[in-house]
């Protein structure tokens, strides 16, 4: 059978043979009752690689988002977020259908708010006015483009969170290829933050299921939010087992997804293709086919046709992302397919 490339997302990773395995031989217990011995060990390694109290596993990182504004607002608050934010645009409305609150967002190039805008943005005391709750952030940023930020650039997002005593939400579904990217870690990349969402089943390959990291206080507190949207599980260890092997054995890997990454956007700009560039990039290439001619759909449909599969973002930007699927040799022949294509206009 010929090998598709699937390129569309890190999501798409299947889950190792050692997962399986784990998944198989998973000592599991009721989780709601808190007796799964599996669920919890889990929830105890997230907590203290974050360097936070406690950790909750839920079943996706929109679900962990969706709890996190369930904790932090009540209906008719506001929170501020990004304009391309998963959580702003990607979560069926669930900022307003689950909490209630309103989002605030605001637009950016960089992964980090315009100090004045940010500041404006902060709703000030009046009988008219909602409620300023929350300030949410994503890293790495955004879902098209795979963007690591500094922690030294949330410094103004920081001073203005902390004079209006306002909590930070950090939406981690990539937080490991960020602190891999920056040569830090995750604890420390996080430090700031208040509550913290990080994916388990993107670039570290697990089948399912995310992890929310915060206070215990606040983990307590999304614990009840999550049994109410019917997130609560029982013999959840045979999620948790792969979820331990994600994160004790797959982040170490994610460099080769983000060297596979840079070596597809040095060939592609060979090709005349432009890609995004500037910051530190991840695993995710955006590409923009209009300098060679093409426009995004007919280019991914050519790609499909020779086994390559790849994310449509726009009229002219394609998305390709690297994972433990994709490997090293695999770079050449993708390379050389976009070449073909190109050529056979
Ligand atoms: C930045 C970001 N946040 C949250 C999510 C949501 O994760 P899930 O698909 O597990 O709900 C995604 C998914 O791609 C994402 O890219």
């Amino acid at each position: 059978m010929e090998r598709i490339l699937d390129l569309r997302s890190d999501t798409v990773t299947k889950p190792t043979a050692e997962m399986r395995e784990a998944m198989k031989n998973a000592v599991v217990g009721d989780d709601i009752l808190r007796d799964d011995p599996t669920v919890i060990e889990l929830e105890e390694l997230a907590a203290g690689i974050f360097g936070k109290e406690a950790a909750l596993l839920t079943i996706s990182g929109t679900m962990s988002n969706e709890i996190a504004v369930m904790v932090y607002t009540k209906p008719g608050d506001e929170i501020v977020v990004f304009a391309d934010s998963h959580l702003y645009n990607l979560e069926t409305g669930g900022i307003s259908a689950l909490s209630g609150a309103q989002p605030r967002p605001l637009k950016s190039d960089s992964g980090t708010y315009d100090t004045g805008e940010l500041g404006e943005a902060i709703m000030p005391p009046g009988v008219q006015r909602a409620r300023t709750r929350l300030i949410c952030l994503e890293n790495t940023f955004h879902l098209n483009r795979g963007l690591a930020v500094e922690k030294s650039r949330y410094a103004d997002t920081i001073a203005i969170a902390r004079k209006h005593d306002l909590p930070i939400f950090m939406d981690g579904a990539r937080i490991f290829n960020a602190a891999v990217a920056l040569n830090t870690t995750v604890a420390d990349l996080v430090s700031f933050c208040d509550a913290v969402d990080v994916c388990l089943c993107k670039g570290l390959a697990a089948p399912l299921g995310s992890m929310l990291v915060g206070s215990r206080d606040f983990i307590d507190e999304a614990r009840r939010m999550r049994q109410r949207i019917g997130g609560g599980m029982r013999q959840a260890g045979v999620i948790a087992a792969p979820g331990i092997l994600a994160l004790t054995r797959m982040v170490e890997r994610l460099p080769e997804d983000h060297e596979n990454a840079e070596k597809i956007r040095s060939g592609l700009e060979a090709l005349g293709i432009r890609v995004d560039r500037g910051g530190a990039l991840t695993n995710i290439v955006n590409l923009d086919v209009s300098s060679a001619g093409w426009k995004a759909s007919p280019f991914a449909d050519r790609l499909n046709g020779c086994g390559i599969k790849v994310k449509v973002c726009s009229e002219h930007t394609l998305r390709m992302v690297t994972h433990h699927d994709i490997l090293a040799r695999d770079i050449s022949f993708i390379l050389d397919t976009i070449g073909n294509a190109l050529r056979r206009r």
